[in-house]
């Protein structure tokens, strides 16, 4: 079985409705382009905007949300359950980014609830690891740790693993091509070997990927995709990376 590819645009905490030309330029570059492809391309915008993307008919973006609560349902004012996103269109979500890591203090078995919660929706999680600058030497072992904290019972068919080194967030830097092919080709050995997981789980690659970078990274052996952040809200720029894969 091939590996499932994926573009994936996450928007952060930028987009108002006007944004909805972002989307349209990039659906308008899809749907023009007659080449079947079997690329899955996911837009992460804010909660705010999902039901607006997800209601566009004839679309071929599918739409993720970027958090969600670890619980179901209750009295948790301000926050937004996995079976929310679902009802609003929304069919993956963003776990473990960070950001979220870093800002919200998200720890490990909180993430863990949330991949939970999400499954149970029927949301596909993208989950985020990656290495602080100063873990680097460190990598592998931050990685593995990373990946063990996921919890035991998953529906291995609706996860993605994201590869963002933290440094190379925002940055304009990322590690080599070969450095990227090999760090990839460890997480799938981590997750075959340490976690059982199926060979076939997507792995794709998140930190300053630009139209000028995306065909060297995309083209790598060991990447299925990427994880676009900056260059995702600009419909021209997140076309040109689409089209590596069309
Ligand atoms: P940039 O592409 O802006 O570096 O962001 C990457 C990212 O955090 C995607 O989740």
């Amino acid at each position: 079985m091939k590996r499932t590819k994926f573009v994936i645009g996450n928007w952060k905490m930028n987009g108002l409705k006007s944004s909805m030309n972002i989307y349209e330029g990039v659906n308008k570059h899809m749907l023009s382009n007659k080449k079947s492809s079997d690329l899955n391309v996911v837009i992460c915008p804010p909660f705010t905007l999902i039901n607006l993307f997800s209601s566009k008919k004839t679309s071929k973006i599918m739409i993720g949300a970027q958090d969600t609560h670890e619980k179901e349902s209750g009295a948790y004012t301000g926050s937004i359950s996995s079976q929310m996103l679902s009802d609003l269109g929304a069919g993956y979500v963003i776990i473990g980014h960070s950001e979220r890591r870093q800002y919200f203090g998200e720890n490990v078995k909180l993430l863990a609830d949330k991949i939970i919660a999400a499954q149970k929706a029927d949301l596909k999680v993208i989950f985020c690891i990656g290495e602080l600058k100063n873990e680097i030497k460190n990598r592998k072992s931050v990685l593995r740790k990373q990946l063990k904290s996921l919890p035991k019972k998953l529906n291995y068919k609706n996860i993605i693993i994201a590869y963002e080194p933290v440094w190379a967030i925002g940055t304009g830097l990322i590690p080599s091509f070969d450095e990227i092919n090999s760090i990839h080709l460890s997480i799938r050995d981590i997750l075959k070997y340490d976690l059982k997981f199926s060979k076939n789980v997507s792995i794709l690659y998140g930190g300053s990927v630009n139209p000028k970078n995306a065909s060297n990274i995309l083209s790598l052996e060991n990447v299925d995709g990427a994880l676009v952040g900056g260059a995702s809200l600009n419909s021209k720029d997140f076309s040109n990376i689409i089209d590596y894969y069309t």
